[in-house]
């Protein structure tokens, strides 16, 4: 059974390129964007695109379910207090295998 890989920040520089890099992988790519309407290339190349927000932990459960490799590829909101995604990945770690 493929790997699910979910991937942050996946309209950026990095995370952009990293799908690329991965394209016509045996994995599951799994894109987390927080505005899906800028997601439409993503979603033509098949690539599984879910919203949500790291600083808002509510958003996040369904795009880490069943989650096996997470790359964090996004820049902390500096307007957010640092430890929010850690207490959510903390709060949630039932989601992850
Ligand atoms: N670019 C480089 O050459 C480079 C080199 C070394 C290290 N890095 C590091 O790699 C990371 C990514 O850099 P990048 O250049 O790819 O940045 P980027 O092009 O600015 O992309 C950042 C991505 O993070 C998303 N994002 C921001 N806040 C978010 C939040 N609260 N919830 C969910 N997604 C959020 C943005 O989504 P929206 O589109 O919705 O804004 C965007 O997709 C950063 O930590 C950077 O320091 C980058």
């Amino acid at each position: 059974m493929s790997r699910t890989v979910l991937i942050t920040g996946a309209t950026g520089s990095v995370s952009s390129a990293l799908l690329d890099a991965l394209d016509g992988s045996a994995l599951n790519l799994r894109a987390l964007v927080r505005d899906r309407a800028r997601a439409g290339a993503l979603e033509r190349r098949g690539i599984e695109v879910v919203t949500g927000d790291l600083g808002d932990p509510g958003t996040l459960p369904h795009a880490f379910k069943e989650v096996d490799d997470l790359w964090l590829l996004t820049a902390m909101d500096p307007r957010r207090p640092p430890r929010r995604f850690a207490d959510f990945a903390r709060d949630h770690r039932a989601a992850f295998r």
